[in-house]
């Protein structure tokens, strides 16, 4: 099984650059051709939050309009940028599902990985929220099906990674998140993004696994000051691939510009 995970893409309106200086919609478009140039093609594909700039509605129209190009399953959970309603509506209910409740918590079944989508997103807040019903939800969603690997995609990484920006916004709830994971060794990995750096890190025995933006790469400074800058950077998406021996393999994919494939020589 393979699944292609792309993330941030913070989608502008159209003919705007994001921050005025980032091609997004041109960056996804490429991840979009790439992907479904894959051979074999993934399984489907997981976009892992701040899927906008600024969560309006031009925005979510573009993005939808530029993921409409991929050649398979699309789902999608909310970040700290989008707004989860518009999402759903704009992206479509089958895309970004919504439970009676009004969230982006689902699962996507049919595949020999299980994927349970979680939504972080607090509304007007940069850091993550889960409420304990919710929690409960995500337990008793696990206890279904205690031997099938499973993916959890959420936006928000649970624990702090070292990067000050997005350690400094906070994850109301990941303790209690971790408590479950930890119960739960089926749970292969938790994939998310938002601090915009790929990063994989042991976490309550699972592989916590951010992907990196296909554009804007935070800048990475370890001296604990929170700069809230951006590198432009080229398109880039995760690919991860479950292998006929049970084992979860991530490759970031980076579309590089300076040509290629060559033959190794000599
Ligand atoms: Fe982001
Ligand atoms: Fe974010």
């Amino acid at each position: 099984m393979l699944i292609a995970q792309i993330s941030d893409t913070h989608i502008s309106a159209p003919g705007q650059k994001t921050c005025g200086v980032a091609p997004m919609a041109e960056n996804l478009a490429q991840c979009i051709d790439s992907i479904n140039a894959l051979d074999p093609k993934p399984d489907l594909v997981l976009l892992s939050g701040d899927v906008t700039h600024s969560a309006s509605q031009d925005e979510t129209r573009h993005a939808a309009d530029i993921l409409s190009a991929l050649a398979m399953p699309l789902f999608v959970v909310p970040g700290n940028h989008d707004d989860r309603q518009l999402l759903s509506k704009v992206l479509g209910p089958e895309i970004c599902p919504l439970n009676k409740d009004g969230y982006a918590d689902y699962v996507v079944e049919g595949f020999p990985l299980r994927i349970i989508a979680l939504d972080t997103l607090d509304f007007g807040k940069p850091g993550g929220l889960l409420t304990e019903a919710r929690l409960k939800w995500l337990d008793a969603c696990m206890r279904e099906k205690d031997q099938q690997p499973t993916i959890i995609v959420a936006h928000h990484p649970p624990l702090k990674l070292g990067v000050p920006e997005s350690d400094e916004d906070g994850f109301v709830g990941a303790e209690a998140l971790g408590k479950i994971v930890a119960a739960h060794p089926n749970i292969e990995r938790f994939v998310c993004g938002h601090i915009h750096l790929h990063t994989n890190t042991r976490w309550c025995g699972t592989v916590v696994t951010t992907a990196t933006s296909p554009g804007m790469q935070l800048t990475l400074d370890l001296t604990g000051k929170a700069t809230s800058r951006f590198l432009l950077s080229d398109p880039s998406y995760l690919l991860h691939h479950w292998t006929s021996d049970q084992r979860l393999i991530t490759h970031p994919i980076l579309l590089s510009p300076l040509g290629g494939p060559f033959e190794f020589t000599g």
